[in-house]
C-alpha cells in the first residue's frame, strides 16, 4: 500500500498532539515533516512541543520552524487552553528530535517537490501563505490540504470566528483562494469529536509512555472543557483532519465555496461556507458528519500500539 505523505503544519496544544500521534500510528500515512506556527503558544513552545512529539514516535523526522507572526495584525495572547508551555504542563526531558535549520515553508516546498504531497493545517494558516507568496507553484504540486478551522455556524474566539482562522485571516484568505484541493474541518464537524473520561482512563491503563503523555495532556485540557462547555467531553479538533485521511469516508464531506472576512469590528475572522446549492465539482469541500462512538474506538486502539522507541 502506497502511504500518503503528509507534511503536519501545527501549534501543538493538545488536540494538535493528539492528532499527531493518530498520525504517527497509522499505517496509511507517512509523516514526512512537522512545521510549527504560532498559535495556541508562541513559536519558540510549539516548536519545542513539535520536537517533544516526535520524539515519543519516532527518531527520524523533520521539525521545523516557520513563522512567528501572522500576516494579519496580531490579535492575541498566547493562550492557556493548552496549558503555560502549550501541552498540558508536563515534566518533559531535552527533546532529542533536532530542529531542522531550514524555515517551514522551505520544508513543505521540498517535501512537495519530491513527490505526492498532503498538508494537514491545524494551527493558524501563516506557514501555508508565505509558503504559497514565497513558492507560487506550490497550489499545483500539492495533492490535498486538509484543515482544521472556520465555523459554519458560531465560532470559539469571537462568536463569528473559530480559532485558528480568527489569528490570521489574511493567510486564510490566501490559502483559500489557490486551487489546491482544500477539505476543512470546521467547528460544527469538530464538536462532533471528543473523548470522555473513561478514555483518558483507558490511556492509563495501556502503562505505555504514549498513553501516560496523552492523559496526562488531556486531564487540564478536560478541565477547560468542564469550565467552559461544563463538561469535560475534550473535543478532537485537529484529530479530524487525520481521521479523515486514516480512515476515508468515516467523515461525510459537502462540496461548498468557501470565503473569509479578514477584518470586522465583529466578523474578523469569520468563514462563509457556502452551501446554498450543490457544488459537486467544487475542490472545495467540507466535513459534515462523524460518528463520535466510532472514531474513539478507532483513535484508541491506534494510539495503544504507539510507544516511544
Ligand atoms: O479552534 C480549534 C483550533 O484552535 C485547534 O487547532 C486548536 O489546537 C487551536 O489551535
Ligand atoms: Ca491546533
Amino acid at each position: 500500500m502506497d502511504r500518503r505523505r503528509l507534511v503536519i503544519d501545527t501549534d501543538p496544544g493538545v488536540d494538535d498532539a493528539v492528532a499527531i500521534l493518530l498520525a504517527f500510528a497509522s499505517p496509511e500515512v507517512e509523516v514526512v515533516a512537522l512545521t510549527a506556527v504560532a498559535g495556541n503558544v508562541g513559536l519558540d513552545k510549539t516548536a519545542l512541543n513539535a520536537r517533544r512529539l516526535a520524539d515519543l514516535v519516532t527518531e527520524d523526522v523533520i521539525v521545523a520552524a516557520g513563522c512567528a507572526e501572522p500576516l494579519s495584525e496580531p490579535v492575541t495572547e498566547e493562550s492557556v487552553v493548552h496549558g503555560r508551555d502549550g501541552l498540558g504542563d508536563l515534566e518533559w526531558s531535552e527533546p532529542r528530535t533536532p530542529l531542522d535549520p531550514r524555515h517551514a515553508t522551505e520544508v513543505i516546498y521540498e517535501a512537495a517537490l519530491e513527490g505526492p504531497l498532503t498538508l494537514v493545517a491545524i494551527g493558524p494558516l501563516t506557514n501555508l501563505a508565505v509558503a504559497l507568496e514565497r513558492h507560487p507553484d506550490l497550489e499545483t504540486l500539492v495533492e490535498r490540504v486538509v484543515i482544521m478551522g472556520g465555523a459554519s455556524f458560531e465560532g470559539n474566539v469571537t462568536p463569528a470566528a473559530e480559532f485558528n482562522i480568527w489569528v490570521d485571516p489574511e493567510a486564510a484568505r490566501r490559502v483559500f483562494a489557490a486551487s489546491w484541493p482544500i477539505t476543512l474541518m470546521p467547528l460544527d464537524l469538530t464538536h462532533q469529536a471528543y473523548l470522555v473520561d473513561e478514555d483518558l482512563a483507558e490511556m492509563r491503563s495501556w502503562s505505555t509512555t504514549v498513553g501516560e503523555r496523552c492523559a496526562g495532556m488531556l486531564e487540564p485540557y478536560a478541565a477547560f472543557h468542564d469550565e467552559w462547555y461544563g463538561n469535560r467531553d475534550v473535543i478532537m479538533h485537529d484529530a479530524m483532519c487525520v481521521y479523515e485521511l486514516v480512515s476515508p469516508g468515516a467523515i461525510s464531506l459537502q462540496g461548498v465555496r468557501l470565503a473569509v472576512e479578514v477584518t470586522g469590528e465583529h466578523a474578523r475572522g469569520a468563514t462563509f461556507i457556502d452551501r446554498r446549492r450543490v457544488h459537486a465539482d467544487s475542490v472545495q469541500r467540507v466535513g459534515v458528519h462523524v460518528d463520535n462512538d466510532i472514531f474513539r474506538r478507532f483513535l484508541l486502539d491506534r494510539l495503544r500500539q504507539l510507544d516511544a522507541p
